[in-house]
């Protein structure tokens, strides 16, 4: 049988992690360029590195019942709770049967309406920025999903409590990357301060959450909202709902998952899209059939502005890494995979790998033109996952992405500053190095 090749980097222990940890990206892109489309490496512990289709298609498809999420997603317990993106087995499969339904297509339309009221207001704000100087265009973009993400999850939430969480979140991330990815400042984190507050950060999201179900139940009232969907829902065999903490656990998760997600891809496409005025003018040549953002019929009459997402979810995938641990010995495209290997995904590298895409770095939004889509075999673009695990939120994030794309394209233009560089950074998400500022006109 085949050995995987390994990535080596130093026999100083602490060098990997150090060069991961600094700049991941640029440190894989060594070990696929080194070793081809699988490799493994050790950083505190093994992992098998791929961004070959085929493995893809085994872990998250043909044999997803041989994986489970393990110790991969163990850093996000502490707030995502027994959520989806966290559980396993029996407990997680209960959950997604009961889950699913919030996301129908009839659902859909009527968050979909909630969504264009809260960009047409999120446009009127833009406008104060116009001519001026450069923005943080990823905070904006944040302001916007999570303002959509709230409203759809917990009806109307006060502005102070909105606040407070966009900060906690982002915050909460940077704490739960740098325990993972620098385990050696552990011990400082403890004492300067870092620990404390990640844990009153938590205790205070808690609270307003439980809050938020208490007087739900309390009140008797059924507005249209994921919450009360979470609340409604039972399980058709044994007729079970929820308990508050499970729906404490699947809301934030929700949030957690939906909102930096499409910010990031939205950002990212504001970013590209300053440097393409031809793909501009054509989504809005196709936004002439909306007055200030488009509904629910006009984003099918639009199917440029689709591609355009496409491609950015391709170029700039927000989930940039999936990872599994093999719960069995196992054959993985001929080599032997032993029980407890982490397998880690690479996304990112996926669509980018020059074997199976034509210009791999260029934006090309044909890419995504029907014919070419149906001659590309399907794992090779896979921005929110495969299989049975496949992300919940998919139709409501591209919904959304098309929407507060063609609603700001057809508005606004963006212009980059003359030198200004943004670099790519990973954290949970697709971040950049130095933030993406570009000024509105
Ligand atoms: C552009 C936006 C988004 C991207 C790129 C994205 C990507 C992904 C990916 C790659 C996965 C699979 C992870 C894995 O298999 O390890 C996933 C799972 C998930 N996503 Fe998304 N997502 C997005 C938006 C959303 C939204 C809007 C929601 C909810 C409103 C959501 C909720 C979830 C949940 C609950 C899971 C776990 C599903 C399960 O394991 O059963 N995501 N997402």
């Amino acid at each position: 049988m085949p050995v995987i090749p390994e990535f080596k980097i130093s026999s100083i222990p602490l060098v990997g992690p150090i060069r991961f940890a600094r700049d991941p990206l640029r440190f894989l892109r060594r070990g696929f360029d080194e070793c081809g489309d699988t490799f493994k490496i050790r950083l505190f512990r093994e992992f098998v590195v791929t961004r070959d289709p085929a493995f893809f298609r085994h872990v998250l498809q043909q044999h997803h019942k041989n994986f489970k999420k393990g110790n991969s997603v163990k850093m996000l317990r502490p707030v995502l709770g027994n959520g989806l993106v966290i559980s396993d087995g029996d407990f997680w499969l209960r959950q997604r049967r009961l889950v699913q339904p919030a996301f129908h297509r009839e659902r859909l339309h009527d968050l979909f309406i909630t969504m264009g009221e809260l960009t047409a207001t999120f446009l009127g704000e833009l406008e104060a920025f116009r001519g001026k100087a450069a923005i943080d265009v990823d905070a904006k973009m944040m302001g916007i999903t999570s303002d959509i993400a709230l409203k759809t999850l917990f009806g109307n939430m006060n502005t102070e409590d909105k606040e407070q969480i966009y900060q906690q979140v982002s915050r909460t991330q940077t704490y739960l990357v740098t325990r993972v990815r620098k385990p050696y400042r552990l011990p400082l984190m403890a004492i300067n301060g870092e620990d404390r507050r990640f844990q009153s950060d938590l205790a205070y999201f808690n609270s307003l959450v439980y809050d938020f179900i208490r007087k739900r139940r309390l009140s008797g009232e059924t507005p249209n909202d994921l919450l009360q969907l979470l609340l409604d829902s039972k399980d058709e065999d044994t007729g079970e709902q929820m308990n508050d903490e499970q729906i404490r656990d699947e809301a934030i998760t929700m949030f957690a998952a939906g909102h930096e997600t499409s910010a990031t891809g939205l950002s990212w496409l504001l970013w590209e899209l300053s440097a393409q005025p031809e793909v501009v003018a054509r989504i809005r040549a196709e936004s002439a059939v909306f007055d200030t953002v488009p509904g629910f019929e006009q984003l099918m009459q639009m199917p440029y502005t689709r591609q355009v997402v496409e491609e950015g979810l391709r170029l700039y995938p927000p989930a940039w890494t999936m990872t599994r641990e093999s719960t069995v010995d196992q054959e993985i495209e001929g080599y032997a995979i032993s029980k407890g290997t982490s397998v880690f995904m690479s996304i990112f590298e996926l669509h980018r790998n020059p074997n199976l895409w034509n210009n791999p770095s260029a934006f090309e939004p044909e890419n995504f033109q029907a014919e070419t889509v149906k001659n590309r075999a399907k794992f090779n673009y896979l921005p929110f996952g495969a299989g049975p695990r496949i992300c919940i939120g998919q139709q409501f994030a591209l919904m959304e992405m098309q929407l507060v794309l063609a609603a700001i394209v057809k508005r606004f233009d963006f212009v980059r500053e003359p030198g200004y560089s943004v670099g790519m950074h990973p954290q949970i998400v697709l971040k950049s190095t130095n933030g993406i500022k570009l000024k509105v006109v």
